[in-house]
């Protein structure tokens, strides 16, 4: 069958990567945690020192930065490497998720990630999560779901995901958190988080992780059905 683009997209820790990780698993499909690349991306600025009201230092910053990813076997799980080095821990950490909303804003950040999505998606065969991937990214993708939790449910799962990590962070830190970057992605400028028209929308409030995972799957399947001809 023909190969398609999955585009998913949402609110923070609405369980965007974890639907998007098993149904490109399930499909034999490549999975880019686009989220991922702004975290990185925030991780060297603030390793470096970066002055992000300096553009000058940005671009000059951004030109420095390589970003890849490796599927860990025993993890069973695609890992971020930033310059070469595994920092798929790092990134996840609360310094680095409150600063990441601010950096995703940058426009200079935005277009030298968003080049590099659609490169990454080119052969299609990919499921991409992010907060533009639809709307921006990639406005042709076959299928685009854009999912949605209530608020209490969201740092429930991020907190649990922290604690994993031995993070332990109080829930109401985790929510001003979350509405913190809700706000400023659907706020900012350039390429700000939208419903795309043409999406499906996916509310994870009161569904199982293998649901979400069936209802994507199936519309995927209708997908690929259609544009097979
Ligand atoms: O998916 P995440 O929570 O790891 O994403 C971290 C931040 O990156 C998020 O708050 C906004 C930004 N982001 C973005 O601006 N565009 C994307 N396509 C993906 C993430």
């Amino acid at each position: 069958m023909r190969k398609i683009v999955i585009a998913i997209d949402g609110f923070s820790a609405c369980g965007k990567s974890s639907t998007a990780k098993e149904v490109a698993s399930q499909l034999g499909y490549s999975y880019i945690d686009s989220g991922a690349m702004y975290r990185a991306v925030t991780l060297y600025f603030h390793q470096n020192y970066v002055n992000i009201d300096n553009s000058k230092e940005i671009v000059k910053a951004i030109e420095e930065i390589k970003i890849s990813f490796q599927f860990n076997e025993r993890r069973a799980s695609s890992e971020t490497y930033l310059n070469g080095l595994n920092v798929e821990e790092e990134i996840r950490k609360m310094y680095i998720s409150n600063k990441v909303s601010e950096v995703s804003a940058i426009p200079e950040v935005r277009r030298n990630m968003v080049s590099q999505q659609r490169k990454l998606g080119k052969k299609k065969g990919v499921v991409m999560d992010g907060r533009d991937i639809g709307s921006n990214v990639f406005p042709d993708a076959e299928l685009k779901i854009f999912m949605k939790a209530d608020l209490a449910v969201r740092a429930e799962r991020r907190q649990k995901e922290l604690l994993e990590k031995d993070q332990l962070i109080p829930i109401p830190e985790i929510e001003e958190n979350l509405l913190a970057r809700d706000k400023m992605d659907s706020e900012r400028k350039e390429n700000p988080l939208i419903v795309p028209e043409d999406a499906y929308i996916l509310d994870s409030s009161e569904i199982t992780l293998p649901e979400q995972v069936e209802y994507v799957l199936q519309l995927a399947t209708e997908k690929m059905i259609k544009y097979d001809g």
